[in-house]
């Protein structure tokens, strides 16, 4: 089933409909899978993301009268007004529309002049599915802020302004990677990022023909998702006080054992976690070059079982599908994908087998499961860009 991802004609149809006018200006950006390297980025670690054809659009002009912002989400039907130069508060906890005034708050500090201005979002990113539809978001505003206010800023910069958004307007400490693939990534590649440095190295994907990656959302989101999320990052920390070192990439398996009295139970395994994590990560991205994906393939494994066991933030969900997937022909590895507790796993399948591979995982989760999975092939996509409405 082919099916037309059209998230910059919902926004341009949506704004002429709420605003009385047609957008200006634009910009689009990607989701995101993280093929390894998972909970690493928020300790100076390695990540290997490869943004997905899945995007999100937003699309806006300058508004009448003074300094008025309001945006319009197509896919809700919503519309709010806003003030940058205000508190997130007055925006409910959660809020879309937090992410695009925190952007717009971001580029006002550094000093753009951003007019009022009317905007219109709308998103083929599943939302809430660990598929960064958040930095999607963020960086699609930044590109339409860019391009309607022609300041210069560089990718780096405007990834490190979207994370700032999160964290000061949206309340979730996240690390820098997916805001980075939304805004850097490059089609046919996945994008290793050393964390600490911000440096970025481009790793060519397999061709088409020679293996691709299924996502399958479990489309469940636990509860817990967020404050786990911000115990983890918490223990990590704890975890490096007491290492004595400056990141845990410093660490070794030897320095925590050697410190395990020290540590928490929690703590522990979090480092344990973190620093097996980035060994495989910058393992993966020679496989990945070299066209090793067996050996890819068992890192994934590895990946998965460090995430349920020592970090502990997959679910019932990601795991059989991780078991249904590994158990198929043709199936080189999988693993969860993104912070845990829902969401999406993937899973690296030789081309030759990936119909049958795929929608027989898809299929066996299915019996056993509500809601069901859903299946979303996705190839790799070029980071954000502004775009001509
Ligand atoms: C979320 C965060 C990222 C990263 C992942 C886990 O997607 O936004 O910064 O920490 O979880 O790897």
């Amino acid at each position: 089933v082919s099916v037309k991802y059209d998230c910059i004609e919902r926004a341009t149809d949506a704004f002429g409909r709420t605003f009385n006018a047609p957008p200006t200006h634009g910009g689009i950006a990607p989701g995101r899978v993280n093929l390894i390297g998972e909970h690493t980025d928020y300790t100076g670690g390695y990540v290997l993301p490869i943004a997905i054809d899945l995007r999100c659009a937003a699309v806006g002009r300058v508004a009448d009268g003074d300094r008025r912002f309001r945006a319009h989400a197509a896919d809700l039907n919503e519309t709010i007004a806003f003030d940058p130069t205000s508190d997130p508060d007055q925006l409910p906890v959660g809020h879309w529309g937090r992410y695009v005034a925190g952007v717009i708050a971001g580029f006002i500090e550094r000093g753009c002049d951003v007019p009022g201005l009317d905007i219109c979002v709308a998103t083929d990113v599943p939302l809430g599915g660990g598929l960064s539809s958040s930095a999607a978001l963020e960086v699609a505003v930044a590109r339409l802020i860019t391009s309607i206010c022609a300041h210069e800023i560089d990718a780096i910069d405007e990834a490190l302004l979207c994370q700032r958004a999160e964290h000061t307007w949206a309340g979730v400490p996240c690390g820098v990677m997916d805001q980075m693939s939304a805004a850097m990534s490059r089609a046919g590649h996945a994008m290793l990022i050393d964390c600490a440095s911000l440096e970025t190295q481009h790793v060519p994907m397999p061709a088409e023909d020679v293996a691709r990656i299924a996502v399958f959302n479990t489309n469940v989101k636990h509860a817990l998702a967020d404050s786990e999320y911000t115990t983890r990052r918490a223990a990590c920390e704890r975890a490096t006080r007491v290492l004595g070192v400056w990141s845990l990439r410093e660490a070794t398996l030897a320095m925590i054992d050697a410190m395990l009295s020290a540590l928490s139970d929690e703590e522990s395994r979090c480092a344990r976690h973190v620093v097996s994590e980035n060994e495989r990560t910058v393992a993966a991205a020679h496989d990945l070059q070299s066209g090793d994906l067996a050996e890819l393939g068992k890192l994934m494994a590895q990946s998965h079982a460090s995430l349920r066991d020592d970090m502990r933030v997959s679910c019932e969900e990601l795991d059989t599908l991780v078991e249904l997937a590994v158990a198929c022909e043709g199936v080189y590895g999988a693993r969860m994908t993104g912070g845990g507790f829902g969401g999406c796993a993937i899973a690296l399948i030789e081309s030759s087998h990936f119909e049958n591979a795929a929608h027989e995982i898809a299929r066996r989760y299915d019996a056993n499961h509500s809601p069901a999975c859903s299946l979303i092939c996705a190839c790799s996509s070029d980071g954000a860009r502004q775009i001509d409405v």
